[in-house]
């Protein structure tokens, strides 16, 4: 592979400058607050060259824990202007939010199992112990809580309320069904009157970003009004999902969870402890229901309505996100590879794409709508090496590292000419360029 003798120093000196003590921001200007997955990836970096950083990068999440046991997947920084304020999540209106430290109400993918491994990996066997031994409980009652909370008809599949919980906000499976069933109507009035325009001048991240990086203002206002509908319920899953037309069983989140619940299982043997077999059924229960997400005619995963347990039949990265979670045949990691490797999909000169090429939303600098990004490659490269894939994992590999050396830690990057686009000196860009340096 080819070398970058000063990839690693730049990319530790982005950390650096992003690093607020005890937490990392992803960067600075457009994201100021500490969010879950972001840390969790922040953390496989930072393990490399300070493991009491990324040890504290982490404990710091938990500062953040609902006594429900909810990650938020936001911890706000008070003071800052920013549309994420305590007073738009008011979440304190939750009797589960904790008193001192201000959070948003609803969480994001489950990668902090992931994170607390990959941290233990470099620690001594003693110092492993008791890294784990800290952070178990509340891991524990993270992945209870995902099943209590987010289960209730106990299908083995975890419910998501809005795209921000998935991580790839406007991803289309969620912006196809957004726009189904949940468009209101003066978000309709803006539209057909062609008012977006005037909005779109107002945008406070028109100046980190160009508008057609981001999502549309139709689509922000869309999702910004679903977070109005959470929180008027005060975060209580039970009643949103009683009032909303809007849940989905996500392709990524419960992909991620499965590899969550495996690392989990060893997390506690490491311990000499025993997952309570009430959850390691439902675990089990998972793994054989990811399965119902499965379309034989088109070969891939697809994300499912909660209400109508249809599959939205809307192509994305979510879809590959099945071999990270593990538990896929072999059989069907084949499939999904082609894919991969398939021109039309996912297979662009700068892999890979968060939707496919040849997807109507398609749009090479558009945030999750086409562009490539270091997380998800991180998660691809991850899944194949543990299916064999050593190839296609050294290949998505390559070419992130190329991508990042030649523009810098960008947010994301155009999988057509690797032009870079969204937030400069972005912390997961960084942290796990980083960690696939240092891999063999
Ligand atoms: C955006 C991304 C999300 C990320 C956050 C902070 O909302 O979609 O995945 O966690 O920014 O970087």
């Amino acid at each position: 592979m080819q070398e970058f003798p000063e990839l690693y120093e730049q990319a530790k000196t982005v950390l650096k400058n992003n690093d607020k003590g005890k937490w990392t921001i992803p960067a600075s200007g457009l994201y100021p607050h500490q969010w879950l997955w972001d840390s969790c990836f922040i953390a496989i970096g930072q393990r490399h060259y300070d493991v009491r950083r990324a040890q504290k990068e982490l404990t710091s999440l938990l500062r953040g824990q609902w006594t429900n046991g909810m990650l938020p997947n936001m911890i706000l920084t008070r003071g800052v202007m920013n549309r994420h304020s305590p007073e738009f999540w008011r979440s304190n209106t939750s009797p589960f939010s904790p008193d001192s430290v201000p959070t948003s109400g609803i969480t994001q993918p489950p990668m902090l199992a992931q994170a607390i491994y990959s941290v233990g990996q470099k620690l001594s066997l003693p110092e492993r112990r008791s890294w784990y031994k800290k952070m178990y409980p509340s891991l524990l009652r993270y992945h209870q809580w995902m099943y209590d909370d987010r289960d209730p008809r106990h299908e083995g599949l975890v419910v998501q309320l809005h795209p921000w919980e998935t991580g790839l906000d406007n991803t289309p499976p969620w912006m196809h069904a957004i726009h189904q069933n949940a468009v209101p109507f003066w978000i309709r009035a803006v539209d057909t009157l062609g008012l977006d325009s005037v909005i779109t001048v107002l945008r406070k991240d028109r100046k980190y970003a160009l508008p057609g990086e981001r999502l549309s203002t139709i689509d922000g206002l869309l999702l910004y009004s679903l977070q109005r509908k959470l929180r008027n319920h005060r975060y209580d899953t039970a009643k949103i999902l009683k009032h909303s037309r809007l849940a989905i069983q996500d392709v990524t989140f419960n992909a991620i969870l499965i590899r969550a619940n495996t690392i989990l299982v060893d997390i506690a043997k490491t311990l000499g402890k025993k997952v309570p077999d009430e959850l390691l059924d439902k675990f089990t229960l998972t793994h054989q229901a990811f399965e119902q997400l499965w379309d034989g005619y088109s070969k891939q995963y697809y994300s499912r309505s909660y209400l109508s347990k249809k599959l939205i039949r809307v192509n994305s990265i979510g879809s590959l996100m099945a071999l990270y979670a593990g538990s896929i045949s072999p059989e069907r990691a084949e499939l999904l590879v082609q894919s991969l490797n398939d021109k039309k999909l996912f297979d662009a000169p700068f892999p890979v794409p968060s939707v496919p090429l040849n997807s109507s939303y398609f749009k090479h600098h558009t945030y999750w709508q086409g562009p490539s990004w270091i997380n998800t490659n991180w998660l691809l490269v991850d899944g194949l090496q543990r299916y064999g894939y050593k190839k296609e994992a050294q290949a998505i590999k390559a070419k992130s590292l190329e991508l990042v050396d030649a523009h810098g830690s960008y947010e994301y990057f155009s999988p057509i000419d690797g032009s870079p686009a969204g937030a400069s000196n972005f912390s997961w860009t960084a942290a796990l360029i980083i960690d696939f340096l240092q891999q063999k």
